[in-house]
Order: structure tokens, then C-alpha cells, then sequence
């Protein structure tokens, strides 16, 4: 059965309906488009044998595309455009949370058009499941000082709320001259604690996601596009 992983990515976008028009109405630019999108396709590949071959679990699993490489730049571009113009003439200190947000911060920072300062948080979170119980440690600490700084910290996604509350909590301890968050993807049906992002990418169901830094029992967090998660038994496909 074909499988949208082995899809180029201008066929998965246009559809096949359109491909198939596309072919008759212009084979030559058509072939071209194909080749171009070799590399995508390359990819698209390993991605389906990353599939194949993750946990054991993942038999059970289907990735369903949400955010194309494309739809992702064009989020982070914007949001590197609106941190630029609100920090300028401002000392930025980017904090990143491990290690979900170490893709997103990758690209943010690849887009900022003003100086700016990077550490890193990585915090466990107790639970059982997907459920988190609110009980967070940190497990690697920052190293900058951030006393009078402007700290911004980057986060993949926000869910309960719980980690983003008790990261706030922990920087304003230290003095910083303000703390905001720029989150990727915001769960707000998940929302336990009052939580918002100053920086939002984009608003997403609840569904589990992976991909682009992001993962499922350390899988995928590779994979350059960001896709949801079903239970097999639970695919239209
Ligand atoms: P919160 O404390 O419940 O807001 O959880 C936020 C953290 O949970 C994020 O930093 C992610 O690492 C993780 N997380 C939340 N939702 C997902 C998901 O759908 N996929 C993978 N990790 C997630
Ligand atoms: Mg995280």
C-alpha cells in the first residue's frame, strides 16, 4: 500500500489530482519539480524506515503529517521577526528546554536579527503516562547569570502548563529584568495550570506529536516535519 511518507513532498501538497493534472499540462516541469525533490523524497525514505524500525510499540503506531518543513519555516521565521523587533537595544538571554526544543531553537536563532545569549534547562517531569503530576525537577541547570537580562525561554510545546510554571517560578527567583516564553506548538485543551506563551507558533488539538526535535520515547525527534500519532486500529488511512 503507498504511504505518504514515500510521497514527495510536492505530490503529498498539491494532492494526487492535481500531480496527475499537473503531469498532463506541463510533463517537462512537471519531471523537473520530481527531481528537485529528490533529496525530499531521500528522506521521506529514511523517515519510513525510521518508522519501521523504532520501539517495539510503534507496530502499533501511524504518523499522520501536520506541519510541513515549509509551514515550520514560515512559523519560526515569523516569530524570530517579532523577537527581533521586541528586543532590539535589549541584553536576550534564550533559554531552551531539553530536549524537545532544541530543533525550533536551532532554526529561531538561525532567524534573529539581534544579539543574543543561549543556555540551556533540561527538567523531569513524574507522572505516569502521558499524564505529568506537576512534580518537576531540574536535572541540568542553567549556567548563565541572567540577573537584569531579558530571559526568553523556548519551549517545544505547551501542554498542562506545569513545566512552563515551574521554570517561570525558578528564573524570577534569580532576577532577571523580565521573563517571557515562546512556545512552538500550544495544547491549550490540555491546560491545567493558567499558562500562555508571549511567542506562539501555532495552536494544536490535543493529539500526541513527534517530530522536529519532539519525540515519542526518543524517536523521532530527527524527523525534519512535525506529524501527530494514532493507534493504528484508530487510522482512516
Ligand atoms: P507540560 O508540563 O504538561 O506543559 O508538558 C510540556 C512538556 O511535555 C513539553 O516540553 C514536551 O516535552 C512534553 N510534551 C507535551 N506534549 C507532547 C507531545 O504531544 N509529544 C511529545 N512531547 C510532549
Ligand atoms: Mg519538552
Amino acid at each position: 500500500m503507498l504511504d505518504i511518507q514515500m510521497v514527495p513532498p510536492c505530490l503529498r501538497r498539491s494532492g494526487y489530482a492535481q500531480a496527475g493534472t499537473r503531469l498532463l499540462q506541463c510533463p517537462r516541469r512537471f519531471f523537473f519539480s520530481v527531481l528537485c525533490n529528490v533529496r525530499d523524497l531521500h528522506s521521506a525514505w529514511i523517515n519510513r524506515r525510521a518508522f519501521l524500525t523504532g520501539v517495539k510499540c510503534m507496530e502499533e503506531y501511524r504518523l499522520h503529517p501536520l506541519l510541513s518543513q515549509k509551514q515550520i519555516a514560515s512559523i519560526v521565521q515569523d516569530l524570530a521577526n517579532q523577537i527581533s523587533k521586541d528586543y532590539r537595544g535589549k541584553e536576550l538571554v534564550l533559554v531552551c528546554i531539553l530536549k524537545g526544543a532544541f530543533m525550533f531553537l536551532s532554526d529561531l536563532v538561525r532567524h534573529l536579527e539581534i544579539p543574543v545569549k543561549i543556555d540551556f534547562v533540561r527538567l523531569a517531569s513524574y507522572g505516569s503516562g502521558t499524564k505529568t503530576s506537576g512534580r518537576i525537577e531540574i536535572t541540568k541547570d542553567l549556567e548563565l547569570p541572567i540577573q537584569d537580562k531579558d530571559v526568553l525561554i523556548v519551549e517545544d510545546i505547551i501542554d498542562s502548563g506545569h513545566t512552563l510554571q515551574f521554570l517561570k517560578d525558578r528564573i524570577i527567583l534569580s532576577n532577571p529584568r523580565s521573563v517571557k516564553i515562546c512556545a512552538l506548538l500550544d495544547k491549550k485543551a490540555r491546560r491545567e495550570v493558567a499558562m500562555e506563551a508571549d511567542y506562539l507558533g501555532i495552536d494544536v488539538e490535543d493529539v500526541f506529536i513527534v517530530g522536529y526535535g519532539i519525540d515519542f520515547n526518543e524517536n523521532y525527534r530527527n524527523l525534519p516535519e512535525i506529524y501527530y500519532v494514532t493507534p493504528i486500529h484508530h487510522s482512516r488511512e
